[in-house]
């Protein structure tokens, strides 16, 4: 028979001659390209070399039997993939319950019906082609994922500068005394359109980096505490203009080496959300180390999510269509989350009952760091709003609340909270702003928090 490149190639492996010729011969006849061979050391050496498409083993052969020559295959990159079918004399369950178990996908027993042998050749030759479609076509949509991931990635970056300058100039335009009255709606209209779109571009970025493999994670030595209570004193501002009781609860023992930017980022958006949706009640951070886990749990007494949309919540562009939030956000935040959470090995889950609000807990597999637990985390009381004091004479919350609008370029608020004080230090903040010198800001509040540590 001319072997051609299609043609199926099978190796059998049998020690007792009269079964081996008959095998090759009905194979054969098939049309398969058949290579017979009467051990186990031979059959491993043909098999390496040039690996079949499927293989007909014998049990019992002298030296090596066909359970070690299965499990050699199974082990080994090269021939990990290719269907073994035992055909053996032995009758015991416990036989063919261990050819299964070292690898083998089915089992023939002598003496054997040809027709039968032939049926299941044909059958398993056809799944293992079958399976390789599905490989290659699982590996093509994964290329095609990564080159959409990377293009994405590389798009939102160009659209960045632009935007930023069309945000940076209708700000500018919004602010000059000379527009007339009837321009200002549209002109801040202009920006915040810009900057809800740039939310939107960092968030496609931020998704496209991740699943492109671009995501790091950077572990350092990181005091949970502390960030958890800096991240949920950053809300405390639109905490308290929405009424709502914000606390936080942080008992860990010891720093850890996690990376404290994606941890931030996964407790700004638990954190946002429950701040967004709940009207009345209460916002509530939980966070404590045990086990090896860090675990997280954000809960609130807002809307609540039901059952069926539980899961659906955490794929990208998802909102749920609930008044007043609709339109609020692009449904991005939660399916950031987990992605992040996953890269980093660790789980969220949610509790949820309608109306009665949600708690999402976050479960990552982190290492202690070994560093003493340092006197300073003490510094803002845990779980205690009220113990957090004033800072040059602005109350702290105010402070996050103006660091958090000026990192996100958010100009409205940050001339907002601007306006609640009427000296020459925030007149000098707002010429900042009005010039985009945001890292300016930024220093300031820097100082204003250094100033704060020397005089305790
Ligand atoms: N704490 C919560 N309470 C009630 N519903 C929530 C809560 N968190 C998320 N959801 C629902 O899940 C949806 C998806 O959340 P996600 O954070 O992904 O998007 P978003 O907040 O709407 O927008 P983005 O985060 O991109 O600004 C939300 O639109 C909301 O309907
Ligand atoms: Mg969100």
């Amino acid at each position: 028979m001319i072997e051609q490149e299609t043609t199926p190639r099978l190796l059998i492996v049998d020690d007792t001659p009269a079964n081996l010729n008959l095998l090759e011969e009905i194979l054969s006849k098939e049309n398969y390209a058949v290579r017979a061979l009467p051990s186990g050391k031979l059959a491993l050496r043909a098999a390496f070399a040039k690996p079949p498409d499927l293989i007909l083993l014998d049990i019992k052969m002298p030296n090596m039997d066909g359970y070690e020559v299965c499990t050699q295959l199974k082990a080994d990159e090269r021939t990990r993939d290719i269907p073994i079918l035992f055909i053996s004399a032995l009758q015991e369950v416990d036989d063919k319950v261990r050819a299964f178990e070292v690898g083998g996908v089915d089992y023939i027993s002598k003496p054997f019906q040809v027709e039968e042998v032939l049926a299941r050749v044909r059958t398993h030759l056809q799944m293992r082609t079958l399976q390789q479609k599905l490989s290659t076509a699982k590996q093509q949509a994964e290329n095609a994922n990564h080159i959409k991931s990377v293009f994405l990635a590389s798009v939102s970056n160009e659209l960045r500068d632009p935007l930023n300058s069309i945000i940076g100039f209708a700000q500018v335009l919004a602010s000059a005394e000379q527009l007339p009255a009837d321009l200002r709606p549209p002109t801040q209209h202009i920006q915040s359109s810009g900057e809800h779109l740039l939310t939107l571009i960092n968030n496609v970025l931020d998704l496209s980096k991740i699943e492109s493999g671009e995501m790091e994670i950077v572990l350092d030595t990181v005091d949970v505490n502390a960030l958890v209570q800096e991240i949920t004193t950053i809300f405390a501002w639109q905490a308290e203009q929405k009424s709502l009781a914000l606390s936080c609860h942080t008992s860990l023992q010891t720093y850890l080496y996690a990376d404290p930017k994606r941890l931030r980022q996964v407790l700004l958006n638990l954190l946002s959300n429950a701040i967004k949706f709940t009207a009345t009640g209460h916002v509530s951070v939980y966070a404590d180390y045990q086990d090896g886990y860090l675990n997280l749990c954000v809960e609130d007494s807002g809307q609540g999510i039901s059952t069926e949309q539980q899961q659906e919540i955490f794929k990208p562009f998802t909102q749920l269509n609930v008044d007043p939030y609709k339109n609020q956000g692009i449904g991005l935040g939660l399916s950031i989350t987990r992605k992040i959470i996953t890269h980093m090995n660790g789980d969220i889950g949610l509790n949820s009952d309608l109306g009665k609000g949600c708690r999402f807990q976050v479960k990552i597999p982190l290492e202690p760091a070994n560093i003493p637990y340092s006197k300073g985390i003490e510094k803002l009381a845990v779980g205690d709003m009220q113990a957090i004091s004033v800072i040059n004479n602005y109350p702290l919350v105010w402070l996050a609340a103006l660091e958090q609008a000026v990192s996100l370029g958010e100009s409205e608020q940050i001339t907002d909270l601007l306006a609640h004080y009427d000296n020459e230090e925030m007149t000098q903040l707002q010429a900042w702003a009005n010039q985009y010198a945001y890292q300016r800001i930024l220093k300031w509040i820097a100082q204003a928090h250094l100033n704060a540590e020397h005089s305790r």
